[in-house]
């Protein structure tokens, strides 16, 4: 049997309609907020990801799903958005075409080569946002309040944890310090973090095999180390965000896997006590833009893994939509039913007509099994007398209506629904 790849989900049935529900929610929230939807390709160079990710992050030594092309060129599956809107950016010139900040949003699948387990796959989605052209701490604590504004909307329960990790100017000391710091410890860290200490020795914060930040309570921290203008950006950042009412909690081991940083580095973790319980992450990237061969533009921006916020919301959060179906029960009812399915078609009911002529006790079993709450009936008298017979399965109440007097079946529907409706949902 093939089976779908690793990693990989298929998404249907009552899944696929909240996983719907949940993306038009959050387009109209960042819509909203002035965010206008940026699609960029799944493939782009590979060269982009090494340059903009950075070559020695996880990401891109790892976790790339990357191939040549049937011409040898060496192409990526996008592991995150923001290079690709970066090069975007450039390409179409829009620090010249379009007024600043350029405010965008995008929601797509992302790959990421890692070992699978729940919150992980190696195919997953993103909403993300990112802002172009404002270095304000103010526009950096609105970013962070747009993810707020996204969890809160789906009642999750979540803690901001923010850092600054300093800019070109502040953190090659810092991370002399880091180094200088780990070097006597080495033979206690793990293989990756042994190599980090010489490639990326902010990684060693937030390394997961050997926790050093666990081990040693003295390791130097970005926040102590910060020039005149980061701690200044720094303290503007938390005084906006306690104006935006978020909460942010200072964590100066948040480093960040993907190396374009700058200055603002957050991360948003759900309180549910689950291992991947990161839901969102971002921050600062002010050289971003210019190192892939674009004008200065200062930029910020987040993603939010949607598969984690999809397992975050509660199950009634969206009420199923009230389904009938139709049945007919002899040959001569199809027809009926036919027109009776094309005019409730006109309608914004949920009908389905199953055409295939049945046995009462049998439409019943059908109806119940695909959940339906209203059952409609051709039989031999109904199809006689154009008639068709309405039953509500909760209550088992029938009412026989003329075949002809749709509105006043819908009509029957929909009340009937928003009654229910106005019943279990504040
Ligand atoms: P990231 O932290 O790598 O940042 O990913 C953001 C979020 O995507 C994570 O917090 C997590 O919820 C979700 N995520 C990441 N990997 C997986 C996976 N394998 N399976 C399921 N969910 C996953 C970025 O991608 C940056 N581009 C964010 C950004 C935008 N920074 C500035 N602008």
């Amino acid at each position: 049997m093939i089976s779908a790849v690793k990693g990989m989900n298929d998404l249907f049935g009552r899944r696929a309609m909240r996983w719907g529900r949940m993306e038009e929610d959050i387009r109209r929230i960042v819509e909203n907020a002035n965010f206008t939807e940026f699609r960029t390709p799944i493939l782009e160079e590979i060269a982009l990801f090494k340059r903009g990710v950075g070559e020695t992050t996880d990401v891109v030594q790892k976790e790339m799903y990357d191939f040549l092309d049937k011409k040898g060129r060496h192409v990526a599956m996008r592991p995150e958005g923001t290079a690709s809107v970066v090069r975007a950016f450039i390409e179409h010139g829009i620090a010249m075409n379009e007024p600043m900040p350029f405010k965008l949003y995008y929601i797509g699948p992302f790959f990421r080569y890692e070992r699978p387990q729940k919150g992980r796959y190696r195919q997953f989605h993103q909403l993300g946002i990112e802002i172009f052209g404002d270095e304000t701490p103010q526009m950096d604590a609105e970013m962070i309040f747009t993810a707020c504004r996204v969890l809160e909307h789906f009642k999750i329960d979540y803690e901001v944890h923010i850092n600054s990790i300093g800019c070109k100017e502040c953190r090659p000391a810092y991370r002399e310090k880091l180094v200088e710091y780990f070097s006597s410890k080495k033979e206690h860290l793990c293989e990756d973090c042994q190599k980090r200490i010489d490639t990326n020795p902010l990684r060693l914060l937030d390394c997961k095999t050997c926790n050093p930040k666990a081990k040693y309570h003295d390791i130097p921290v970005m926040t102590d180390n910060l020039c005149g203008s980061c701690d200044t950006h720094f303290k503007q950042l938390k005084d906006a965000l306690e104006i935006f009412h978020v909460n942010g909690i200072i964590d100066p081991f948040i480093v960040r896997g993907l190396d374009y940083y700058t200055r603002t580095a957050f991360e948003i973790v759900a309180n549910t006590g689950g291992s991947q319980n990161a839901v969102a992450g971002g921050g600062r990237y002010d050289n971003l833009v210019s190192d892939i061969g674009g004008p200065d533009t200062p930029a910020t921006g987040f993603a939010m893994g949607l598969e984690r916020l999809f397992d975050l919301i509660s199950e009634d959060f969206y009420t199923e939509p009230l389904i009938s179906a139709g049945y007919a029960l002899c040959d001569e009812a199809v027809d009926d039913l036919v027109h009776f399915a094309k005019h409730m078609s006109h309608h914004p009911v949920r009908f389905f007509a199953d055409y295939k002529p049945k046995k009462f006790k049998k439409a019943l079993q059908k109806a119940d099994k695909a959940g339906a709450e209203f059952m409609f009936i051709i039989g031999e008298d109904e199809a006689k007398d154009k008639k068709i017979l309405m039953k509500n399965l909760n209550t088992g109440e029938q009412k026989l209506f003329g075949q002809h007097e749709v509105i006043l079946i819908v009509n029957e529907l929909l009340n009937y629904e928003s009654g229910k409706f106005s019943a279990t949902k504040v």
